[in-house]
């Protein structure tokens, strides 16, 4: 199998072929369009509930600009602990210098989204949501917090590039808001495909000097940090902010509801399987 190592040569090159600029890719208008969706109406957390089926179409569409501004909000969240991280590993002992060079772009071509989606949010939305997640102290064992963080980074951007994919082709949606999705996902792919490989190298690198407890802690956390990765998908502040009434219930609401469950499972289908396949989770966690 390529390495890592071999790996981000590629993906160095590619960077490079396909560098943008954040500050010239897009023509933002004064106002969005109007009447239109900004995410498809299928991946709103409510859908599906008699919550939804309540709103009139204009507000079910407001609500859809509100789950977007959130959508942005939490990967840009997420962008930011994932730079802190890749600086952190630039140059550490060990690196081949194919790995630091592509660190490099990593970071930058995150640094990029972050821009992006701070900018949509801030015009579109008048706010970029505050991040949600609170990280407890931990002891780790030998290679656990270095495998830890990149599970952290597969989780913010494998959930995120489901969202992108299906926003990006979905025609009944706002073009600027389908741009975005699309500029983000092809940074992405080349991030997943390199993370990946990482990961999986880590693991098998530093997992079988674990005891069972360890093992088995882990997979705990790891369980955890996707179940709160998606309670982010569900917050009040954005259901106040499109109107809606009964903001914390109605998040209960749609996180125990069986169509807010099939969601979760569906776009979480493909991270799931790479852990499980790669022995990072021992079976699939119900979400
Ligand atoms: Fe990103
Ligand atoms: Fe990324």
């Amino acid at each position: 199998m390529e390495t890592a190592s071999d790996l981000a040569i590629r993906l160095t090159k590619a960077s490079r072929k396909k560098t943008w600029d954040v500050y010239n890719t897009f023509n933002w208008p004064e106002a969005l369009e109007e009447g239109v969706w900004y995410m498809p109406p299928e991946l709103i957390s409510i859908y599906g509930t008699p919550a939804y089926e309540a709103l009139t179409e204009e507000q079910q569409k407001k609500l859809s600009l509100y789950e977007l501004g959130n959508f942005f909000s939490l990967v840009l969240q997420g962008e930011r602990p994932l730079v802190a991280g890749l600086v952190d590993r630039l140059y550490a002992k060990g690196n081949s210098v194919s790995v630091n060079e592509y660190l490099h772009h990593f970071v930058d071509e995150e640094n990029k989204h972050m821009v992006m989606f701070g900018e949509f949010c801030n015009r579109y939305i008048g706010k970029v949501y505050p991040e949600k997640k609170i990280s407890l102290p931990k002891t780790y064992a030998k290679g656990e917090e270095e495998v830890a963080f990149y599970c952290k980074v597969m989780v913010v951007e494998e959930l995120g590039d489901y969202y992108n994919l299906a926003i990006e082709k979905d025609e009944r949606v706002d073009a600027l808001v389908r741009e975005v999705n699309k500029v983000h996902h092809i940074d992405e792919a080349r991030h997943l495909a390199f993370g990946r490989v990482q990961l999986a190298e880590l693991f098998a690198k530093y997992s079988p000097e674990w005891s069972p407890e360890t093992l088995a802690g882990f997979r705990e956390w790891l369980v955890a940090y996707l179940r709160a990765s998606w309670g982010d998908y569900y917050n009040p502040a954005m259901y106040r902010d499109a109107g809606l009434a009964d903001s914390y219930e109605l998040r209960q609401m749609a996180m125990s509801h069986p169509a807010g469950a099939e969601l979760r499972k569906k776009a979480s289908a493909k991270v799931v399987n790479y852990f499980i396949k790669t022995g990072l989770l021992a079976e699939e966690p119900s979400l």
